[in-house]
């Protein structure tokens, strides 16, 4: 069986096509993805219009150069994210998924974005046991507890305020890194001293929800270090900064996920979205991963960020699991949860 996934839920239009095996593993045969990040960085942060217009240019000659890599004219199924996510954007990649499976006649199923952030990793990783994920993005920080790809994913907890990866990006702004912040925080970071500054843990104290998350107090004392330093006539410390700030995110983001897979009792522990190529996110959940004696699966960064592939192996084990095929009528959902 080959699936189709189309992703348009931010600032990505994905196409990407996988083959679905015997064995229950999944076979890439084409990743298209066409960004419009650039577009969004003279703004500081992703301009939802410009992200719609943006897919509504890419998703005709992305599907064409998918169906091209993966030399096949027609496919067995398309999924299509559905949410959450940026409705205008949705809604483009919906339209199209739609038009292509009336057009083509095949069936249609509508996938949540979250889910192809886990799934993903089983095409470089294989069958997916019982587990937690991390899901670190732009747009998400979400503990999820995954018993099978197939089935509903349950949510342990969330982020009350700020994902992870909208604070990186907010901070490097704040230290004058550009946009997106991640990428050029974690390389300012290794340049500098993870304990240089002791910047807040949120929601980590005896009475705070186990699993939720909140980085709105840390980029707020990040701030107040930076206009400090000024007020002192001192010029910001950014490498330390920046490293200080990445170790308190690490800490607490790989802290969580460890623990939650210790509540549910589960020995694997999966990492995704886009944040997650940070290094200090990468290396301290393998220290404590290997302390705790829990497997840790990671994606290779290329498929950490939003891309087709994620949404078209999410739903080969939507399809594999029996569900029935979405009504072309289907909605997008900008503000679906798991
Ligand atoms: O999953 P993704 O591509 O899109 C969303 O669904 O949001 O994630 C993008 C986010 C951005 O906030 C970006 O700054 C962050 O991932 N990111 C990083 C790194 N690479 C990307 N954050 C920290 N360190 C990185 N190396
Ligand atoms: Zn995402």
């Amino acid at each position: 069986m080959i699936v189709l996934g189309v992703e348009s839920s931010c600032d990505e239009t994905g196409v990407g096509i996988v083959r679905w095996n015997a064995d229950h593993t999944t076979t890439l045969l084409a990743d298209e993805v066409a960004s419009s990040v650039d577009e969004h960085a003279r703004y500081g942060g992703v301009v939802p219009e410009v992200a719609s217009r943006a897919h509504l240019e890419a998703i005709v000659p992305t599907m064409r150069r998918a169906l091209t890599a993966a030399d096949i004219t027609v496919p067995d199924a398309i999924a299509v994210t559905i949410g959450p996510g940026l409705a205008g954007a949705l809604l483009v990649g919906v339209a199209a998924a739609k038009a292509y499976a009336a057009a083509w006649d095949v069936p249609l199923y509508a996938v949540n974005h979250l889910g192809g952030h886990v799934a993903v990793d089983t095409l470089e990783h294989g069958p997916m046991p019982a587990c937690v994920a991390l899901l670190v993005s732009g747009g998400h920080t979400h503990l999820l507890h995954v018993t099978d790809l197939g089935a509903p994913i349950v949510e342990l907890g969330t982020t009350v305020d700020d994902a992870a990866g909208e604070a990186f990006d907010k901070v490097a702004r704040l230290l004058g890194l550009g946009f997106p912040g991640g990428p050029a925080l974690d390389a300012a970071a290794r340049l500098g001293d993870p304990n240089a500054i002791r910047f807040p843990r949120g929601m980590t104290g005896p009475r705070d929800a186990r699993n939720d998350f909140s980085f709105s107090g840390l980029k707020t004392a990040v701030a107040r270090h930076v206009e400090k330093c000024r007020r002192d006539g001192i010029e910001p410390p950014v490498a330390d900064i920046a490293a200080s700030f990445q170790e308190a995110v690490a800490d607490v983001l790989t802290m969580k996920a460890v623990r939650a897979c210790v509540d549910v009792g589960v020995d694997t522990l999966v990492l995704g979205g886009g944040a997650t190529a940070n290094s200090r996110i990468r290396s301290m959940a393998q220290e404590r991963c290997a302390a705790a004696g829990i497997t840790l699966r990671v994606p290779k960064p290329r498929l950490c960020t939003d891309n087709g592939v994620m949404i078209a192996t999410l739903g080969a084990h939507v399809i594999a699991g029996g569900a029935q095929p979405s009504e072309l009528t289907v909605a997008t959902d900008p503000g679906l949860s798991v």
